[in-house]
């Protein structure tokens, strides 16, 4: 028999998964000269979403566009960005090896605590791929994702009937 004490560890760990928002991958490829950072993620916040793609290089950090801080001049003029529901795209046009470092994707839900979630990627030119379909399925897996979540929810939901 499970105690009542992790019944409700695992309660509060579902909870936290069903109800945060969690980066579930970031990926980077190359689009002619423009560098794609793909920030996939699950939105199941009730207010709106806050974000920041950064890029940390020879130890500096550098703030390519956010909801959070103040982009920095050199990067506003090449940097785009497509948002969705579950789904952030970082365009980086003429990417060069300057441009090599840690990207990483932050999301943080307005006005709840520590609700802070993040990935990080390095990014080489050399090594980088270019986009493909592969990216794009990844996508569609979400439904998956929620699929497998509301596995331990379902059982949580028995536990707390006990
Ligand atoms: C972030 O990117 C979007 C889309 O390209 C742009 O509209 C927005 O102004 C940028 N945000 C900042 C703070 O520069
Ligand atoms: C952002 O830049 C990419 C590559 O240059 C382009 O394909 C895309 O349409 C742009 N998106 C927006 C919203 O400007
Ligand atoms: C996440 O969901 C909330 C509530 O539906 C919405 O207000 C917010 O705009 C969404 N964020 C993104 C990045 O889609
Ligand atoms: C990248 O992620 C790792 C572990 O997830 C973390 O230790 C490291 O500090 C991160 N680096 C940056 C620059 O955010
Ligand atoms: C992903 O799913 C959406 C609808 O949920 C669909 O419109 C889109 O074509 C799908 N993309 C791929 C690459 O299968």
């Amino acid at each position: 028999m499970l105690s009542p004490k992790i019944a409700i560890a695992v309660l509060l760990t579902v909870l936290q998964v069903a109800y945060g928002q969690k980066v579930n991958s970031l990926t980077a490829c190359l689009v002619d000269k423009t560098l794609r950072v793909d920030c996939r993620f699950d939105n199941t916040s009730k207010t709106p979403l806050q974000y920041e793609f950064s890029l940390t290089r020879e130890k500096q950090r550098h703030v390519l566009n956010s909801t959070m801080g103040v982009p920095e001049h050199a990067y506003r003029s090449r940097v785009n960005l497509t948002i969705s529901q579950n789904y952030m795209a970082l365009f980086l046009k003429d990417f060069s090896q300057k441009d090599e470092g840690i990207y990483a994707c932050d999301l943080r839900a307005s006005g709840i605590p520590n609700s802070f979630t993040t990935k990080n990627i390095t990014v080489y030119k050399d090594k980088l791929q270019t986009c493909g379909v592969m990216s794009l399925l990844v996508q569609n897996t979400s439904w998956l994702l929620l699929l497998l979540l509301s596995v331990p929810l379902l059982q949580a939901t028995n536990f707390e009937c006990l």
